[in-house]
């Protein structure tokens, strides 16, 4: 593996030196006490949570959303957060919000030296494969992706191997390793596109299974798949639609194109994070049930007060590894650095450039 999350320097010096070279001093824990300042400074935030979060959490939750702002100004930091990060996250800290595609867009026009990563370590490896000049940290560098973890630049090399001429499609939930093996990136939002740009009549397209399929049921172009899948998104099933529309006929079915074809074909609309949110705020259903990672429906519930949210919904284990407790120590101690070797970096960077290109 070419990048890693480097601990700091000097775990027990008063000063933290990255690898670009920037250098911050540690700071003590701030005060966390829940006051009517901190109320009224956060009243804004607890406006667009207060049907997801209970009034009885917020104390809890108000005084790290405050230290964090602060603290985030004072380090120069961005906050990116994706679609699937907590309420109090999404709506409280980030700066910037949004599916694969737009996050990995951001990262190229991020104000400020630091990035501070709220989703798992491919998103940070993108963002830093795209600004080598800046820090990326990750809150904590074990948020994994099963999808990630499914392949390897070997078994890339072994299907260029088998299928020669046929150009490589991964999709971003990929390592920096595996990008810089492979012809062009997607994210689910693109994918179809991203296929056709490439003008032939096969591609080989890695690592998502069930997104592979579900992209070769909307083209001509002939799709060489592999076996990874999304822990989440597999565990919903066609008998699971065919069961909510049975107990409600009245609800919209919105999945995800990492769920499988079965499911996508009995659902009403399927789309990238992104897109999902969009087709809740344009089409305003009455009820709306996100085949996906629960904190979707959180997080646009502030944004779509027509639909009621129905659950159920799977949690991503990963994404939930991210907390307001951990972006508060990360950037108390500029820690949970990403970093890619710039070899490596340079040739992944191509195939995600590549990608933005295509729109
Ligand atoms: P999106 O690009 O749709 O946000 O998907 C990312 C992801 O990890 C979904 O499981
Ligand atoms: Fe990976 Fe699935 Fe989690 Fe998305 S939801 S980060 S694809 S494991």
């Amino acid at each position: 593996m070419n990048s890693v999350v480097r601990p700091p320097l000097s775990p027990s010096s008063a000063t933290v030196t990255l690898s670009t070279g920037q250098m911050f001093e540690r700071l003590p824990r701030p005060d966390l006490a829940w006051t009517p300042e901190i109320a009224a400074e956060t009243a804004p935030v607890y406006e667009k949570v207060r049907t997801v979060i209970p009034a009885i959490e917020w104390p809890v939750y108000a005084p790290l959303v405050s230290a964090i702002n602060r603290l985030k100004r004072q380090r120069g930091a961005v906050i990116l957060a994706h679609n699937y990060q907590t309420p109090e996250i999404f709506h409280g800290v980030a700066d910037i919000v949004g599916d694969s595609l737009q996050l990995a867009r951001e990262a190229t026009r991020a104000k400020g030296d630091v990035i501070i990563q709220c989703g798992v370590h491919f998103m940070a490896e993108t963002s830093k494969i795209l600004n080598m000049d800046k820090a990326v940290l990750i809150p904590d560098g074990e948020a994994g992706c099963s999808l990630a973890a499914s392949i390897t630049a070997a078994d890339v090399r072994r299907l260029k191997a088998l299928h020669p001429g046929a150009p490589v499609v991964a999709y971003v939930n990929t390592s920096a390793d595996v990008k810089a093996e492979v012809d062009i990136c997607c994210t689910s939002s693109n994918a179809v596109k991203v296929v056709e740009s490439l003008g032939v009549p096969k591609v080989i397209m890695v690592p998502d299974e069930y997104l592979a399929r579900n992209v070769a049921a909307k083209t001509r172009v002939e799709i060489v798949t592999f076996a990874g899948r999304c822990e989440v998104h597999e565990r919903f099933t066609a008998e699971d639609v065919a069961a909510w529309k049975a107990d409600d006929p009245d609800v919209t079915i919105i999945a995800h194109p990492e769920c499988s074809p079965e499911v996508v074909a009995a659902s009403d609309f399927a789309g990238s994070t992104a897109h999902m949110i969009d087709f809740v705020k344009r089409r305003k259903p009455r009820k709306a049930l996100l085949v996906t990672e629960c904190s979707m429906a959180d997080n646009v519930t502030a944004e779509a007060p027509e639909t009621t949210f129905v659950k159920p919904c799977n949690l991503c284990p990963h994404m939930k590894r991210i907390t307001l407790e951990k972006i508060l120590a990360t950037l108390l101690d500029m820690s949970g650095e990403v970093t890619v070797d710039p070899a490596v970096a340079d040739r992944a960077r191509r195939s995600v450039e590549r990608m933005i290109a295509v729109g």
